[in-house]
């Protein structure tokens, strides 16, 4: 696991030595079945302990490649007691190839996806149409994919890939109304301090594909 960005606090660092094998999504099945949510990118965590608060029972996941953030979430995790939480330190792209059945999650949530703002950055963000196509593929029929951003070039271009995939609905024309149920997160709280509005998509799974 890369620690190049961020340094570790000793809690974080104490966390993904002790915590991570009990959270790890690999390592510790969840203790029942139950819908599955997904948190892509999920930062320092904060938005997913309040999803998992919010529906304890539901399974959820967090994907998360940055380790402070991580270790951050399992202390967040242990103190509060989840048992339905679970982590995957890797890159989405390859948790999802290999790691989540198609039609198996009913909500994925992607909060402030880095928007990577140079045109020749532009390949490294993560709402590629090919991880979009996956994206939908692992979604129940039904089940809404929800993004939210506070770069508007970001916003366009991620509501012109979502609107191409053949498997997914728009909820809303064109934007959607914030979504109440997010926690205002990190990047989100950055970004109003910035002065930038706040995009949110919501995207279904159409009923019936299978
Ligand atoms: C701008 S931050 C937003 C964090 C948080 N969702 C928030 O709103 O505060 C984007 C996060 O996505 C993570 N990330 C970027 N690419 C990723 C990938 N391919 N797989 C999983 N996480 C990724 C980064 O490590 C970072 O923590």
């Amino acid at each position: 696991m890369s620690t190049q960005r961020g340094r570790l606090t000793r809690a974080q660092r104490r966390a993904l030595d002790t915590l991570l094998p009990s959270y790890e999504q690999r390592a510790t099945p969840y203790p029942r079945p139950a819908p599955l949510g997904v948190e892509i990118g999920f930062g320092m965590g904060e938005a997913l302990e309040q999803w998992a608060l919010a529906q304890p029972d539901w399974n959820l996941l967090g994907i998360e490649i940055y380790p402070s953030g991580v270790g951050a979430l399992l202390n967040r995790l242990e103190q509060a007691g989840f048992e339905n939480v679970r982590v995957a330190v890797e890159r989405a792209e390859v948790v999802l190839e290999e790691r989540l059945a198609p039609s198996s999650v009913r909500e994925f949530r992607v909060l402030f996806p880095d928007p990577w703002p140079k045109k020749r950055h532009h390949k490294r963000r993560l709402l590629q149409p090919a991880f979009i196509s996956m994206l939908a593929h692992r979604l129940e029929p039904g089940g809404a994919l929800y993004v939210a951003t506070d770069w508007a070039p970001y916003a366009e271009w991620a509501l012109e890939n979502l609107s191409a995939e053949p498997l997914l609905v728009n909820t809303s024309h064109g934007f959607s109304a914030r979504d109440d149920r997010r926690l205002v997160t990190k990047f989100e709280a950055r970004g109003k301090r910035l002065g930038h509005d706040i995009f949110d998509l919501c995207f279904t799974r159409r009923p019936e594909t299978s």
